[in-house]
C-alpha cells in the first residue's frame, strides 16, 4: 500500500469514528426536526389545512405506538374507543339505507381532502382502495377486509327488521367512525372527520346492506 493511500484510510477511519462517537439525536429531537421541515414546506390550500400537522391525540397515540412498536396500554385502547363512540350519531331521520347505486359511485370516488380539491365540494370514500366490494369491479386494495356478500353473509335479509338491527347499527357506527370499534383502525373516520355527509353514508350502508345491492348477489 503507498503512503499516501495510508494517509488518506488513516483520515477517513478517524472522520467515522468521531461521527459515530457523536451523540444520536433522540426521537424527540428527530420529531422536532420532522415537524420543522413540515412546517416551513406545507401549505393550507383548498381542502388541506395547517391542522394536518397536529394531528389529535387518538392519531398522536396510535402513529405513536406504530412508531415504537409498542402497543397501547388496554386502558389507553379502551378510553380512545370511548371518546370515538360518543361521536357516533344515528341518522336524524332513523333511516339508515340510501341507495346503492349511489353507494357504489361513492365507494370508488377517492375525491376529497387534498390541496386540489376546492372547499366545499364533494367527497368520495376511496373504499375501493381498501377493500374488494363488489365482484365487478377487480380493482380494490386489500388493506381491509373483503366486503364482498357482506350484508348476505351476516344474514341480513331485510334490513329493517329488529334481527338486522344489530349489524345495522355497528356498520353505520364503523363507517362513521372506526376508532370507536378499534383503537387504532387504519379505516378513515368518515363522519367524525367531515370526509362524507350522512346522505352519502346511507347510500354506502345500501351498498352493503341492501339485498338488491350486486355487492350481495
Ligand atoms: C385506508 C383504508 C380503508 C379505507 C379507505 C376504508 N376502509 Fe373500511 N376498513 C379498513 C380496515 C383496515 C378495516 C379492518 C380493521 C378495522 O376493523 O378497523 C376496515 C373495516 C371495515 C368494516 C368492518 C368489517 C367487519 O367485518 O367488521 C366495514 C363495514 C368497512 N371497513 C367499510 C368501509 C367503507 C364503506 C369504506 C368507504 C366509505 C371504507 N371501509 C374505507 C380500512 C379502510
Amino acid at each position: 500500500m503507498n503512503r499516501k493511500y495510508q494517509i488518506a484510510l488513516s483520515v477517513a477511519a478517524v472522520a467515522l469514528l468521531t461521527a459515530c462517537a457523536a451523540p444520536m439525536p433522540s426521537s424527540a429531537d428527530l420529531d422536532k426536526l420532522t415537524q420543522d421541515i413540515l412546517g416551513r414546506s406545507f401549505r393550507a390550500q383548498g381542502q388541506a389545512k395547517l391542522d394536518r400537522l397536529s394531528p389529535d391525540e387518538d392519531n398522536r397515540l396510535c402513529a405513536e405506538s406504530d412508531r415504537t412498536g409498542v402497543a397501547l396500554d388496554a386502558k389507553v385502547s379502551a378510553e380512545i374507543e370511548a371518546r370515538n363512540m360518543k361521536t357516533i350519531k344515528a341518522p336524524a331521520d332513523g333511516k339508515y339505507l340510501g341507495d346503492f347505486k349511489e353507494g357504489e359511485k361513492i365507494a370508488q370516488s377517492g375525491a376529497g381532502k387534498t390541496w386540489t380539491d376546492a372547499e366545499g365540494s364533494v367527497n368520495g370514500g376511496n373504499c375501493y382502495n381498501c377493500h374488494q366490494i363488489s365482484k365487478t369491479e377487480l380493482s380494490y386494495g386489500t388493506l381491509g377486509p373483503s366486503l364482498y356478500n357482506y350484508g348476505k353473509m351476516r344474514g341480513v335479509t331485510n334490513p329493517n327488521s329488529a334481527e338486522s338491527k344489530p349489524i345495522v347499527e355497528y356498520t353505520w357506527g364503523k363507517i362513521q367512525n372506526a376508532r370507536a370499534y378499534n383503537a387504532c383502525s387504519n379505516m378513515p373516520r368518515f363522519a367524525h372527520k367531515g370526509i362524507l355527509t350522512e346522505v352519502q353514508i346511507k347510500h354506502v350502508m345500501a351498498l352493503l346492506l341492501d339485498p338488491a345491492s350486486p355487492v350481495n348477489k
